[in-house]
């Protein structure tokens, strides 16, 4: 009987909904699943994406299938993104849509039972809470590895490369492209050539999550690690995702791309791809993709979403900057937050100051104390610090 069943474990991200659903207080503000919000706190569709939805709509003629790696336009345009139309690893890679980043996760997982039998996954701590349950569902077994330190705001970059030394060849390392969840703390150029060096020596795979290309630094600046892997390294995996540079989060746009050593292997890893996805969802969703393609397919309208993103990214990096500053005064140093980047800060409050957090001051974020930083704007950023300055000795 389905009445027997256990009551299961909220999601620590999505089970945030209601709690906050319940508060009735006009001041409330969710810091607590990852979506860009502006100064009005809206989570608006872009302009550039409203321009290739009436599009569309004026010229699509048929809804018939593609195949199971969905729209081939977007696949190269997401290629192209990642590594330069020009580029070695553009030839030597391919790519499968999938239904958004997570799609492309468990599309890659499935698949490294097939390309690395009998090999351990290394993860990091902390990462994504949901990379342990897409490994759990596809049957990986999982290694943690050492990445982040909350009390010091500081990568543990040397107990990693120690705990990298047990990677072997038929291994898989598990990488966030930048913009770390949840840390928001990244490598910079000398950490990925140390692990680049060290997934070259052991042989081992590495895969990367790019759920935040753009938010970072910049276009290019955060293809910085894939592009060094594909340089040095004979095979990369990386799923990628338009939910948060497109604000396309509940169309479900995202890729898996592998890079082989050449074409000829990446061609025999997609047909591998091909049965996964068939089994998984058969065809990917189509309308995000197309809307992705016509705006990466278009140079104008290209610059226009290159622009809509530096906006969403300055203006991230500007609330960073002033949350830190009106966190002055509180006990901690919060200085280390203005080092890193994407959505997301981990605060390094306990439970019961992120449950008063809630209760009190209605600031919601996830129990680990994980704040989406561009859920703040300029008129609630000084009230949500002083929140946080006066519950962070809890
Ligand atoms: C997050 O970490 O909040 C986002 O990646 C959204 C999600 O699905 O968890």
């Amino acid at each position: 009987m389905f009445s027997d069943l256990a009551v299961p474990k909220a999601d620590p991200i999505l089970g945030l909904t209601q709690l906050f659903a319940a508060d009735s207080s006009p001041e409330k503000v969710d810091l607590g699943i990852g979506v860009y919000k502006d100064e009005a706190g809206e989570v608006p569709v872009l302009a550039t994406v409203k321009a290739a939805e009436r599009w569309l709509t004026e010229t699509q003629m048929s809804k018939r299938y593609f195949s199971s790696a969905g729209n081939d336009a977007f696949n190269s345009a997401t290629r192209s993104l990642l590594f330069g139309a020009q580029s070695d690893a553009f030839t030597r890679s391919r790519t499968v849509q999938a239904p958004g980043g997570t799609g492309a996760l468990r599309l890659g997982m499935d698949f490294l039972r097939v390309a690395r039998p009998g090999g351990r996954v290394f993860i990091p701590t902390p990462t994504w809470t949901n990379h342990g349950h897409l490994l759990a569902a596809a049957g990986c077994e999982v290694v943690n590895y050492p990445y982040y330190d909350v009390a010091t705001g500081k990568l543990r970059f040397d107990a990693m490369m120690e705990a990298l030394q047990d990677l072997a060849a038929k291994d898989v390392l598990l990488l966030h492209g930048c913009c770390h969840n949840p840390s928001g703390a990244d490598l910079d150029a000398d950490g990925w050539r140390a692990i680049t060096d060290t997934l070259g020596r052991s042989g081992a795979l590495p895969f990367v999550d790019l759920a935040y290309l753009g938010f970072a630094e910049g276009l290019e600046e955060d293809t910085y690690g894939i592009r060094l892997l594909a340089r040095r390294l004979p095979e990369v995996v990386i799923a990628s995702s338009y939910s948060k540079n497109f604000a396309l989060y509940r169309d479900r746009v995202g890729a898996l791309t592998i890079v082989g050593a050449n074409a000829a292997d990446s061609d025999r890893a997609y047909e591998h791809l091909m049965p996964l996805a068939r089994a998984l969802w058969s065809m990917p969703p189509d309308h995000g993709a197309a809307v992705v393609a016509h705006v990466l397919g278009d140079a104008l309208l290209a610059a226009d979403w290159r622009q809509e993103l530096a906006e969403m990214r300055t203006r991230i990096n500007m609330i960073r900057a002033l949350l830190v500053k009106h966190l002055g005064g509180a006990a901690r140093d919060y200085a280390f937050l203005s080092r890193q980047r994407g959505m997301f800060a981990l605060l390094g409050l306990s439970p019961e100051a992120v449950r008063t957090l809630r209760e009190e001051h209605h600031v919601h974020m996830t129990g680990t104390s994980r704040a989406n930083v561009a859920g703040l704007n300029i008129a609630n950023v000084e009230r949500v610090a002083r929140a946080i300055a006066s519950v962070s000795d809890l």
